[in-house]
């Protein structure tokens, strides 16, 4: 499948990127500048090795060409990067991974914003009318997605309105050595766990790690 990481220079997208290289899936990573996607991906071959399947883009062509994309942007910059993929984005799977973190208006990482429009992934289905948003990678860390040698210890809790796109990003996912997909029912759900990241930094910071992560336990999937 071709995944399309929209912002994918910062930690969480080339975390992401480079578990779904790994998984053979065939990757594009979107900058505002090709430069930048480039460097990106550079880095990520330099770390796995020179991969066949990983390519540089900006954000618009990279949305264009691929069937699954992956928000990993910050929250100042959700809106204007949506709208500048909106076309390109009609009718695919959209994982956002932004998170409504206090420290997008100068507070602190650890605290939750509460935006006007819900979770931040409601905010982006308000923006992409005909896209399925699905929430997704808010509780895992980019240390833990860019430490590519080790699975990862954490569940990734998704929600998200339409059952197929949420079936298509459980098998994607999964691929990911470790990390088990929880679906918590509709996007209306992200409220609730776009608020684990706020907390989850917050024990890292704690704890000084930056591995921390959920399990979910108790459910026969
Ligand atoms: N880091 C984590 O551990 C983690 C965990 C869970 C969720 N998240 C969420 O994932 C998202 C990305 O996190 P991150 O740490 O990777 O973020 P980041 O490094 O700050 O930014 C990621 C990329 O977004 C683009 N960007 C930055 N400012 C922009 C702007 N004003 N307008 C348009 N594009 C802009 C940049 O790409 P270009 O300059 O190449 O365009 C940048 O490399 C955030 O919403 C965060 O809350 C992160």
């Amino acid at each position: 499948m071709k995944i399309a990481i929209i912002g994918g220079t910062g930690g969480q997208g080339l975390g992401i990127a480079i578990r779904f290289v790994q998984a053979g899936e065939n990757v594009v990573i979107g900058s505002r500048t090709i430069e930048k996607a480039q460097t990106a991906v550079e880095k990520v071959k330099d770390m796995l090795g020179n991969e066949r399947n990983l390519k540089a883009a900006e954000n618009v062509d990279a949305a264009a060409e691929a069937e699954v994309l992956v928000l990993t942007v910050p929250l100042a910059a959700q809106k204007s990067t949506l709208l500048s993929i909106k076309e390109e984005a009609k009718n695919k799977i959209l994982l956002d991974a932004t998170g409504p973190l206090e420290s997008a208006i100068g507070g602190s990482p650890m605290n939750y914003l509460d935006l006007w429009d819900g979770a931040a992934a409601e905010r982006s289905a308000k923006i992409l009318k005909d896209t399925n948003v699905i929430c997704a990678f808010n509780n895992i860390s980019s240390a833990a997605l860019m430490n590519f040698n080790e699975p990862i210890d954490c569940d990734c809790l998704i929600s998200g309105d339409d059952v197929d796109s949420k079936l298509v990003a459980t098998s994607l996912i999964e691929k990911i050595p470790g990390v088990n997909v929880i679906d918590c029912g509709p996007l209306s759900r992200a409220k609730i766990i776009e608020k684990i990241t706020p907390l989850l930094i917050g024990l890292n910071i704690r704890n000084k790690t930056q591995f921390g992560g959920i399990r979910i336990t108790g459910l026969d999937k």
